[in-house]
Parts: C-alpha cells; sequence; structure tokens
C-alpha cells in the first residue's frame, strides 16, 4: 500500500519543491508521469477545444480525483472579497449536496488554515489527511468528508484559489500532493490563459467603440468646413444683411423728409455707399456658401476635372492615371478629393510646375494616391511648420484620422511629390 509506507507526518511542503516524490519506484514514476501527462493534456484540450470553463473543470477535476484516486475533487476559487467558493463543477459530490453554499472566509475563523492552504502551500499530512482542513469541511456543514488534501491553485505568484480531493479509501500520500500540485499549476495556465482570452475580448470592444468614434469624427470632419461656412453665410444673411437692409430703408425715410434740402445731395451717396456695402456683401455670401458636397458617382471624372481646369488656369499639362471602384465610402471620397484639390492647388500656387501627375489607385484594401509635379520643389521640414499654412498639415491630419498615412517628397530643385493612402472601409 502506498500510504502506508509513508511516514505518518509528513510536512506537505517537504514534498513540494517541484519535484517528484524522491523516493519512488518505478511504478510510482510511471504513475507519476502519468499524473503530469494527465494534467498537461487537460489544459491543452480545452485550448484546442470550444469547451466552456464549468465542462472544462467538471473534466479536470475527475481527472483530479483520478490521478490521486479520490472520490472527490473541487476547484475552489478566491473571490474579490477574500472569499472561496466552489468553481463549477466539482467532480463526485451529489447534486444537493451542502458543499455548493460553502463560503470560506480568509478573514473568518479558520483563517489560519484557509490563508495557510491558499497562500502557504504547508498543511500537515496526517495518516494520510489533512485533519485542520478535514474540521473545516466538518464545521461548513460535510460531515461525510473522511480525509482531503488540498494545495494552492495559482498562475505564477498568483494565488487564484485551492485544489482539494477527498475521500481517498486508503488516505493520500505525498505522491498525490505532488500531483495535486501538478494540476493546481495546469489550471493556473488555463485561468492565465482565460483572463488573456477575456482581456482580449474587452480590448477588441473598446477598439470597436473607439473605431465608431473615429468613423463619427471623421464624417463631421468630412463635412465639417461646409458646416462652418453654412454658420458663416446664414450669420451673414440674417444678420448683417437684414441690418444693412433695415440702414437702407431708413435712409430712405430720411431722404423722403429731407425734401430737396441741401442734406438730399449727401443723403444720395450715403445710400450709393450703403448700396456697394451691400454688393460686396453679397458677393462674399455666394463665396462661402457651402456648395453642395459635391461628390460625384465618379471620383476619376471629378480628378479630371479639377486637372482640365489646372491645365486652363495655369497652362500646367495633367496625366492622369486612375483605376477606382465605384461604391467608395462618400467620407473617403471627400478625403481623396480635398487631399488631391489642395496639392493641385499648391502645385498652381507655388511650383512653376510644367506639368503635373495624379495616379490613383486601390492598394492593400484602400486608394492610394500620388500627386507628382516637376515644379521648384521645397525643404518639406522648413514648410510644413508655417504659421497660418495648413494645407499641408490638413492633408496629413485627414489621412492619418482615416487610418491612412500621408508622405511629403520634395527638395528644392526636384519637383514634389504628395502620396497618401486611405483605407477604403471606415
Ligand atoms: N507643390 C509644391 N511646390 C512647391 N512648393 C510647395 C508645394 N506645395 C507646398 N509648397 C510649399 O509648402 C508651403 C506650405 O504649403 P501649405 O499647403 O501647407 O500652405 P500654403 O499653400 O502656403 O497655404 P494654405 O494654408 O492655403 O494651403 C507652401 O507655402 C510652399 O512654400
Ligand atoms: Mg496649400
Amino acid at each position: 500500500m502506498e500510504a502506508a509506507s509513508l511516514p505518518v507526518t509528513d510536512k506537505v511542503a517537504l514534498v513540494g519543491d517541484g519535484g517528484p516524490p524522491s523516493k519512488r519506484s518505478g511504478n510510482q514514476l510511471e504513475r507519476s508521469q502519468d499524473a503530469a501527462l494527465a494534467a498537461l493534456g487537460a489544459v491543452s484540450s480545452y485550448l484546442d477545444s470550444d469547451e466552456d470553463i464549468p465542462s472544462f473543470f467538471a473534466r479536470l477535476s475527475a481527472t483530479v480525483a483520478k490521478q490521486t484516486r479520490a472520490r472527490r475533487a473541487a476547484f475552489w476559487r478566491l473571490g474579490p472579497r477574500g472569499t472561496l467558493a466552489l468553481q463549477p463543477a466539482p467532480w463526485g459530490f451529489a447534486g444537493d449536496s451542502p458543499v455548493y453554499a460553502v463560503r470560506l472566509q480568509l478573514g473568518a475563523r479558520g483563517e489560519s488554515v484557509i490563508e495557510r492552504l491558499v497562500f502557504g502551500d504547508d498543511l500537515e499530512l496526517v495518516k494520510g489527511t489533512c485533519p485542520e482542513l478535514d474540521a473545516i469541511w466538518h464545521e461548513s456543514g460535510l460531515p461525510d468528508v473522511k480525509n482531503s488534501v488540498a494545495v494552492p491553485w495559482r498562475a505564477g505568484e498568483r494565488r487564484i484559489g485551492a485544489v482539494v480531493v477527498y475521500d481517498s479509501r486508503h488516505g493520500f500520500s505525498a505522491r498525490d500532493i505532488w500531483v495535486l500540485r501538478l494540476f493546481g499549476m495546469a489550471a493556473g495556465l488555463l485561468w492565465q490563459y482565460k483572463e488573456s482570452e477575456d482581456e482580449l475580448g474587452h480590448t477588441a470592444s473598446r477598439l470597436e467603440e473607439a473605431m465608431v468614434a473615429r468613423r463619427h469624427l471623421l464624417n463631421n470632419i468630412a463635412a465639417g468646413g461646409d458646416e462652418a461656412r453654412r454658420r458663416f453665410a446664414s450669420a451673414l444673411h440674417d444678420d448683417s444683411l437684414q441690418l444693412l437692409t433695415a440702414a437702407e430703408l431708413q435712409l430712405e425715410r430720411c431722404r423722403t423728409d429731407s425734401n430737396g434740402s441741401h442734406q438730399t445731395v449727401q443723403l444720395d451717396q450715403l445710400r450709393h455707399t450703403l448700396r456697394k456695402v451691400e454688393d460686396s456683401l453679397r458677393r462674399l455670401l455666394t463665396n462661402v456658401s457651402p456648395e453642395p458636397l459635391q461628390l460625384p458617382s465618379d471620383l476619376r471624372g471629378a480628378i479630371s476635372e479639377r486637372l482640365e481646369s489646372l491645365r486652363i488656369r495655369a497652362g500646367i499639362e495633367p496625366y492622369i492615371d486612375t483605376r477606382l471602384p465605384a461604391g467608395v465610402p462618400p467620407a473617403i471620397q471627400a478625403i481623396v478629393l480635398k487631399n488631391i484639390a489642395e496639392a493641385l492647388n499648391n502645385v498652381e500656387k507655388h511650383a512653376r510646375a510644367t506639368k503635373v501627375v495624379v495616379d490613383a489607385q486601390v492598394v492593400d484594401g484602400g486608394i492610394r494616391v500620388e500627386v507628382g509635379d516637376d515644379g521648384t520643389g521645397f525643404v518639406v521640414a522648413e514648410s510644413v511648420r508655417m504659421p497660418g499654412h495648413i494645407g499641408l498639415v490638413a492633408m496629413r491630419e485627414r489621412a492619418q484620422l482615416a487610418g491612412g498615412w500621408c508622405r511629403i517628397v520634395s527638395e528644392p530643385g526636384n519637383g514634389t511629390r504628395i502620396e497618401f493612402w486611405v483605407p477604403m472601409s471606415l
């Protein structure tokens, strides 16, 4: 008998140095190896399957019981308030067993035993059982527990709870405790894996929320310029122009009242000036009124149109190569068009170029655009920091906000190349 061959009292910690018992027969070695394989096998089979956690622990508890020749086995998990409660599902307990309601408080009665069990790992094995532990089960409404041993359930230095086996026919041995430790560590590994999986799930959902927020932001930014112009135009129209009209009407009444006096000439001049002010404000209104966001059904058409007007206005010869699909999301179209428009404005304003090339293709699930000119070129590091000049910075920000990138390649005398990529989906 294995238990009979052990010393009557054996400090569990003495055999807990990570290795199997030193005095072992070939048979014992074989069983230890079986146990190690069973523990690792149980964890790796969980990683490979879609098994839920309670089924996994039911299976693991059954394997632990078998390997230690126990009638019952359970994992007890430490809760946030220092309470040990049963991890579903234990092995060998009847469905109506009081064990399910047991809560062992670290700080309450029996504190030293539970604390030593979870944190100390040094319960005494006496005649095939841990008497201190048995006393706890008896006090907790499990008087039929004959013997029990336990070890911490841990992941590295972190304590997750305890693994307990109950009721071995011949009592538990030091080897059983060694086996139990193996299972405690295997279950710890599994727990760490599960926690990382949960954390990954949370991170993924936080990422998804951030993506939704980014999409909103991007759509707002795409429409943002128009919105600012709309507000300015309506303020101009509804406030300034209406006040001006009221002033003109008052002036008209004054003029009628003046009835040919010497003031009439001055009032006529004033009326003339006010009309000029009104005309200029109306012209301003026409300029700032938001164009409806012209998103052509055909991006290529829109790009060609811009290039054609550049050719007519500045005599710069355009070359265009675009292969873009239909159905690009409007916010992405807006970014592509705004960036190309800014790059072409810069060519017209600064480059003194003779030709400009626009190349737009679908690359890596996004749209990659290159606008190149053969003009003067410039020192990029200086120009992107010029106060009040925001075209290049805004291009880069638009692309990055959409999850893409923007590169500006230029040097004096060597023309300029603007490249950007934006993902096709937001
Ligand atoms: N294609 C280009 N060729 C030569 N110089 C350029 C070109 N593009 C930009 N630059 C230089 O980079 C500077 C910054 O360009 P950016 O578009 O940021 O500002 P901007 O065009 O001057 O003003 P805005 O804010 O109206 O766009 C320009 O003033 C110009 O000196
Ligand atoms: Mg510019």
